[in-house]
This record gives structure tokens, C-alpha cells and sequence, in this order.
């Protein structure tokens, strides 16, 4: 099911529940501003290459709206429109004075140089300044960004409106940049497998974990599940997967992927087929990349106990009600729920 569709479902339903106004439910169904922006750079070679960048601020009723910039080859509006409501529910949620918005560039980070996603990142703040700002619009990083990307939106957008820090999260500590900002949603992540496992008189320590998605958030809740005892037995990214039923060395993995960009080819674990992550066996899976991964078609073979939905909307609705009725058939109960102040959401298989 499309990203925007599958959101634009769970509201709704979440809106039948809470009795909400239709005329209520409707203007909240619609975005506050779609920003689609042409961005031309010229490559290293010297020829020129164009990308869509897109911003989508949702709403803003309880403050500034908030929400991660993603550089990724999917990237397009539909999804940017779901992960924008999501921030809005999310900072809700949370209950704090923000509001939501996302926003993206449909590219490949992976081929770009250096100086090309500088460029690249330079012309797209170029066309978004006026409607972002601390009072307005504050972007952080998501997939395929982080804090070298928050330097050059907030180094570009100075250009205009004077030294601003604080129009982006996410950012060097030397500009500005919170300590523990890079660890804080692999460590939310852990928090939350912890919170779930304890309610059900369980601890991290002794689970096997498999984790799709090595990057800032898998990458984090790997080396701090597995400081807490978790045993990560599978693991994958856009270049490959790979297992090991004994537990993979996380420290040796992130020395190896920072010199690798990427888990192929670790000698401390085998290969496996990227597209059976999500059904290795294990107690808990954590979908940390991409949306919508959880579906119809895998969701009966998960054969973890625990799902913690550490990326953004990983399940998609078909799958939900999939994996509810795989449930059923096996006189299961399913507990969801925000679990965190990251609105992560744990579902429990016994
Ligand atoms: N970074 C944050 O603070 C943050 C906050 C909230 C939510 N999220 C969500 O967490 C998820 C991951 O974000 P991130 O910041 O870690 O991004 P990232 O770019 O640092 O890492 C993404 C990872 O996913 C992998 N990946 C990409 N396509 C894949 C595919 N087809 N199959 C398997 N792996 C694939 C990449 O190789 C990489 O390891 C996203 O859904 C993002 O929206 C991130």
C-alpha cells in the first residue's frame, strides 16, 4: 500500500476512535505547505545533473513544525507527506510544542562525492530558506543525511538571514550540535526494547535481534543492545546481509563498515539473502531503514516474538493485519503501543 495511503488509514481510524469533528479530521488529512523544488548542480566531471527536492511541513497548530531531511533513490511526494503527518502524531504524541514536517531529495547519497551532495545540499537550502526557520521549520537528519548536511543548511541559510544556528538539529557539536544527538534514536530504540521486554519480566540480555538497516539508528541500537548482553544474530544494509547464529562481533562490524560503507564481505559472519532478514529466526527484529518492509507477503513468516518499529512506518497496513490474523490463527495477543518518547512501537507474538 502507498506510504501516504497507509497513513492517511491509520488516522483515520485513530480519528473514529477519538470522535474527532470530520471537518477537524479533514484539515488535518491536508498539509499545511508542499514545497517541490527543481535543484541542477553541476557534477565533478562538469556536466549537470538535476534532482526534486521536496519539503512537506504538515501542521503547525502546536508549534514549529520538525521533522528529518532524506536523501534516498525512493524518495518522493507521497512518502514526504506520510513521514510529515507522522512527525506531526509523533511530536504529539510526545506532547512537545512542535509540529510536523519532512522533507527529501530523490537521489542515490551513495554516488555522489563529497563536494556533489555539498552542492547538491547548498542549491536545495537555496530554494527552501524563506519558509524554514526556528519559528517556522526546523530540519534534522533522517536516511542518507546527518550532521555534515545540518552544516551546510545552516552555513547557507546564514548566508541569508545571519548566523542561525538553530534552524537545524542534528548539527556538529562545534556548531552547536547536542551531545548524544547521534546515539539518541538507536539509544530511544534500545530504551524501548528494554521497557517492552521488562513488562513482560524479560531483559535484553540472552535475546537474539535482527536488525535491517546499519546505519545512525540500526548501527546505534546494535552496539548498545549488544553492551546490554543482546545477542545480534543477523544483519543488513544496502549492500548485503549477513548472519551468525552465534552473535556478530558489533565492534569489529562498526570498525568494519566505517572502512567498507557497508556490511558485505564481514568475515566475522556469512552472507545470507537480503530479501529473508525480516523472516531470520529471532526473538526481536528491529526494521531500522525503509517503510512499508513489514507487508503481505512476509508478514506471516516473521518468526520473531517482538517487533520494535524503529524506522519509520515499517508496517504497512496489509502486513498489520497479516501478521494480526497470523496472530489469531495462533491464539496470540498482540500488544502495540508508543513505547517511547520516539513513538517507537513494540508488537509482542507469544
Ligand atoms: N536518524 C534519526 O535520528 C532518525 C530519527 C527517527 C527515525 N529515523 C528513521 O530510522 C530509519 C533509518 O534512518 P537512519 O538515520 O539510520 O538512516 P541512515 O541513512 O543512517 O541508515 C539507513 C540504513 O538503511 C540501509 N538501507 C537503505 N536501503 C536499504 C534496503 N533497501 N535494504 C536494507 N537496508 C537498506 C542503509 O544501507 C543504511 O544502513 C529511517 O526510517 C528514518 O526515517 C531516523
Amino acid at each position: 500500500m502507498n506510504a501516504l495511503a497507509a497513513t492517511n488509514r491509520n488516522f483515520k481510524l485513530a480519528s473514529k476512535l477519538l470522535g474527532l469533528d470530520s471537518k477537524l479530521e479533514k484539515s488535518l488529512l491536508i498539509p499545511f505547505r508542499e514545497i517541490k523544488v527543481e535543484c541542477t548542480i553541476p557534477k565533478d566531471d562538469g556536466t549537470l545533473a538535476s534532482f526534486v527536492g521536496f519539503r512537506v511541513q504538515h501542521d503547525n497548530a502546536r508549534g514549529p513544525m520538525k521533522g528529518g531531511i532524506r536523501y534516498h533513490p525512493e524518495v518522493e511526494p507521497d512518502e514526504v507527506n506520510a513521514l510529515a503527518q507522522l512527525m506531526t502524531w509523533k511530536t504529539a504524541v510526545a506532547k512537545i510544542p512542535y509540529g510536523g514536517a519532512k522533507g527529501g531529495i530523490g537521489c542515490d547519497p551513495s554516488k555522489l562525492s563529497i563536494s556533489e551532495l555539498e552542492r547538491l545540499t547548498r542549491v536545495f537550502t537555496q530554494k527552501i530558506h524563506d519558509l524554514i526557520g526556528i519559528h517556522t521549520d526546523v530540519p534534522a537528519p533522517d536516511m542518507g543525511t546527518g550532521p555534515q548536511t545540518m552544516a551546510w543548511i545552516l552555513d547557507e541559510y546564514s548566508k541569508f538571514h545571519g548566523y542561525s544556528p538553530a534552524v537545524v538539529t542534528g548539527k556538529p557539536i562545534d556548531l552547536g550540535g547536542s551531545l548524544g544527538r547521534d546515539a539518541a534514536t538507536g539509544r530511544g530504540v534500545m530504551f524501548g526494547t528494554e521497557a517492552l521486554l521488562n513488562e513482560h519480566g524479560k531483559s535484553i540480555s540472552g535475546q537474539r535481534f535482527v536488525i535491517q538497516g546499519f546505519g545512525n539508528v540500526g548501527s546505534w541500537a546494535a552496539k548498545l543492545i549488544s553492551e546490554k548482553g543482546g545477542k545480534i544474530v543477523a544483519v543488513s544494509d544496502i549492500t548485503g546481509a549477513i548472519k551468525n547464529k552465534d552473535g556478530i562481533d558489533i565492534p569489529s562490524l562498526l570498525n568494519y563498515t566505517r572502512e567498507h560503507r557497508g556490511v558485505k564481505g564481514f568475515d566475522g559472519a556469512d552472507p545470507i539473502d537480503s530479501n529473508s532478514i525480516l523472516v531470520e529466526d529471532c526473538d526481536i527484529l528491529i526494521p531500522a531503514a525503509l517503510g512499508g518492509v513489514i507487508n503481505r507477503e512476509n508478514a506471516n513468516e516473521i518468526k520473531a516474538k517482538f517487533i520494535i518499529e524503529a524506522a519509520n512506518h515499517p508496517t504497512d497496513p496489509d502486513g498489520d493485519e497479516t501478521y494480526m490474523q497470523t496472530l489469531e490463527e495462533s491464539l496470540s495477543v498482540t500488544l502495540n503501543g508508543f513505547r517511547t518518547y520516539k513513538g517507537l512501537c513494540g508488537r509482542k507474538r507469544r
